[in-house]
């Protein structure tokens, strides 16, 4: 199923895109948020449209092909300032990221990114650099394991599960979605573990939830190029440009949160709205997936 974009209608709202705007969407998954664009740019826009994910792109050039306006790049958004110097753009008009991962990399069970489904524990958005989940778990340490659950999972049981996945690892390599479940559940009483039906309604998520998120977080280097990203994209917005954010999990929107403040307060920028924006029940009901979705926008004064 395609990915169905979130806050769509407040992201074209907040964006207040104008004919023959230049847009940058720096994760276009589907290509459902930058559809929506096209449509308010008219004949005289363009859109340079980039994801980290091969097959995102490839989804995109069979959506896009025969348009003019777009222009699609393999790339981190971090690297968003070389790919518009090699394009010859000096400033944009407006810029979305909408971070996290799609629906096409959840259902996919040979990216191993969701913990529901079997597959190879590999979690890399862009499949051709860097460690699969797996090699990190194989090669880190216990204490490494458990700041990195910690930290990025934000695990209050990180600890016991660093532990009972370095015992695991001792008789067989952790390499699937089913061998992590597996070892996770070790560490957890009978009635937490990972068999559907049994657990009591307030542990609904499962304890997995958290170390897969901070797994991906770790094989992505998420945080940091979201810091990145946010810079490179300032520092190519036009005066009067508009810059949104969509984020999925506190750590994300802290980070979103604190630099969109930074350039408020230093009057370079200013902040469309004080709270994030989230999805409206109607929304939430038809796509589950916005519910934890948080949309930030900020204009550039100078
Ligand atoms: C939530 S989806 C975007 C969905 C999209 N807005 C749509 O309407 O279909 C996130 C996408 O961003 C990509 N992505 C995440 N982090 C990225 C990064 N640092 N650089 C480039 N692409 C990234 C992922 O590969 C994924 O395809």
């Amino acid at each position: 199923m395609r990915h169905n974009p979130v806050l769509l209608e407040e992201v074209l709202e907040h964006l207040a895109l104008k004919q023959g705007a230049l847009v940058v969407d720096g994760t276009l998954g589907s290509g459902g948020h930058s559809e929506a664009m096209l449509r308010c740019l008219g004949p005289q826009g363009r859109l340079v449209g980039i994801d980290q994910d091969a097959e995102a792109i490839a989804r995109c050039r069979e959506i896009f092909g025969s348009d003019a306006r777009v222009t699609l790049i393999h790339e981190n958004f971090r690297n968003l300032g070389r790919v518009l110097r090699e394009l010859d753009i000096i400033a944009v008009d407006a810029v979305l990221l909408d971070v996290g991962t799609s629906s096409e990399q959840l259902a996919d069970e040979q990216r191993g990114f969701s913990f529901q489904l079997k597959g190879e524990l590999d979690m890399r958005m862009n499949t051709e650099v860097g460690f699969k989940a797996s090699e990190l778990l194989a090669k880190m340490s216990e204490k490494e394991l458990a700041t990195l659950f910690y930290e990025f999972g934000e695990e209050r049981n990180a600890n016991r599960f660093a532990r009972t996945i370095v015992e695991a690892r001792r008789h067989h390599p952790i390499q699937t979605t089913e061998d992590l479940i597996g070892a996770l559940d070790q560490a957890l009483p009978e009635f937490l573990r990972s068999k559907k039906g049994n657990r009591p309604v307030w542990a609904k998520r499962h304890p997995a939830t958290r170390v897969f998120q901070a797994l991906r977080i770790a094989v992505n280097d998420e945080l940091n190029a979201l810091k990145e990203g946010l810079t490179a994209a300032w520092e190519r917005l036009g005066t009067g440009g508009r810059f949104a954010v969509i984020s999925f999990h506190s750590l994300e929107d802290r980070i979103v949160k604190q630099q969109f403040r930074k350039w408020h307060d230093e009057k370079c920028g200013k902040l469309i709205f004080r709270k994030p924006i989230v999805a409206k029940r109607e929304e939430i009901l038809n796509n589950p997936r916005s519910r934890s979705a948080k949309l930030r926008v900020v204009e550039r004064m100078t």
